[in-house]
């Protein structure tokens, strides 16, 4: 059974559809070509990113605030506002040390100085009075403060807490001395929406910047895009990562995959409304299920969750816990046939102990027992069971055998 909803999903067949429905309807041409098939992949292409972002934000005038520029998904697009913003004068960036790779990587590469971490197994309060410190005992005055978050953590589906951004925008503003208009704020706020496109997308509201992959959502590997606020496209186009054109980033530009991503995103709005419920209940019936083999075997069990305030909601798509004392290679070397995951999607090869649950503070005995099971809309109430009780269960039975002999030798 597929439960790793989180590292890629199948593609959808409303992908497929769409792509051979323009295909066959001539519609391929080239969108920056002065002729008819040209014009007409132009218009496509506009008109789908129009109703993608009214999708995302469910507010035309607020959607209208925003472009989208279409590349190869989330790294190459945390890649390009990160090295773009570098390119500034006088920024301080300011980012969680429970990112994705592709963020800690590029803030390592880009500003490899003027960066500050947010620690999360630290209190919000410590870590607003370091970011104080930083910049009163900082030999740079730092005109400019990027925020980078993450939506929804890929490891264990915390919900980044919005408040955050007020209080570091405060911070800014003290230290600048600069008061502004109520709600007018003084960073620049970017988020890595991977993991949250179309299924937590209320902080976006919040962002100036924020990335996406299709392939989370059932489209193409390879394919998705920086959803920007019209005021930064001098910036990124000034500073591609790629160019070769006049855009922001160069190449010839694929129209029928944007309305393929069009298509898809209709559908998981309209999915989410008709299944919000779905999704709560099979989390809830993974839970259930967790806690029932804990209590039958009488094995501790943990959900690595972050703390209160960072991280103040649970993506019902991403669980991630922890049986004490059975490792989560183990667990995974036991389901043969079946897919969950024991660290980030990406780097689920690694054996490191995550950095994401060392960096919330957890121990690295209930780190390196960690899994995460993540899942969507479209999985099986019933296999998900069968899964549950006839191949998990067994494999934590028989893994916890192990572990009690063992602790016997
Ligand atoms: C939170 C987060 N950010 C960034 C990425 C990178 O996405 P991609 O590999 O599609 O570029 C991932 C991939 O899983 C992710 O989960």
């Amino acid at each position: 059974m597929y439960l790793d909803f989180a590292a890629t999903n199948k593609i959808s067949q409303i992908w497929i559809d769409s792509i051979i429905h323009s295909n066959s309807k001539n519609l391929f041409g080239n969108p920056g070509s002065y002729h008819k098939a040209g014009f007409e992949a132009l218009d496509m292409m506009e008109n789908s990113t129009k109703n993608i972002l009214n999708d995302i934000f469910e507010d035309k005038e607020i959607a209208n605030q925003y472009d989208i520029c279409y590349n190869s998904g989330s790294t190459e697009s945390i890649n390009q506002f990160i090295y773009a913003m570098s390119k500034q004068q006088n920024v301080l960036i300011v980012y969680e040390n429970v990112a994705h790779k592709a963020v800690l990587k590029s803030v390592q590469k880009y500003f490899p100085e003027d960066n500050f971490k947010l620690e999360f197994s630290l209190t919000v309060e410590d870590n607003l009075k370091n970011l104080k410190e930083f910049l009163e005992n900082s030999q740079k005055y730092y005109k400019r403060c990027v925020l980078v978050l993450t939506s929804v953590n890929n490891e264990t589906g915390g919900i980044i807490n919005p408040e955050i951004i007020g209080k570091i925008d405060n911070i800014f503003k003290d230290y600048r001395e600069i008061s502004t208009y109520a709600g007018e704020r003084l960073i620049d706020v970017f988020i890595d929406h991977t993991q949250g496109f179309m299924k937590n997308n209320e902080i976006v509201h919040l962002a100036d910047v924020f990335c996406f992959s299709a392939h989370k959502i059932g489209g193409m590997k390879g394919f998705g895009g920086l959803v920007y606020k019209k005021e930064y496209e001098r910036i990124l186009k000034e500073n591609s990562l790629i160019v070769g054109g006049y855009e922001i980033r160069g190449g010839t530009k694929d129209p029928i995959s944007v309305k393929a991503l069009d298509d898809l995103v209709d559908d998981k709005y309209i999915r989410r409304i008709i299944s919000g419920d779905t999704i709560v209940h099979l989390h809830n019936v993974i839970v259930w299920k967790l806690q029932e083999i804990a209590n039958e075997y009488k094995i501790e069990l943990t959900f690595n969750k972050h703390s209160d305030f960072y991280m103040k909601d649970q993506s019902p798509y991403i669980i991630n816990a922890s049986f004490v004392g059975i490792e989560g290679e183990s667990l995974m070397s036991s389901l043969i046939d079946d897919c969950i995951s024991t660290g980030s999607a990406c780097n689920s090869s690694e054996l490191k102990t995550s950095h994401v649950l060392s960096g919330m503070g957890i121990k690295k005995l209930i780190a390196n027992c960690a899994f995460r099971i993540s899942i969507d809309e479209t999985v099986n109430e019933e296999e998900l069971k069968d899964f549950l009780d006839n191949r998990f269960k067994p494999a934590i039975k028989f893994l916890a055998r192990m572990r009690t002999r063992h602790g016997e030798e």
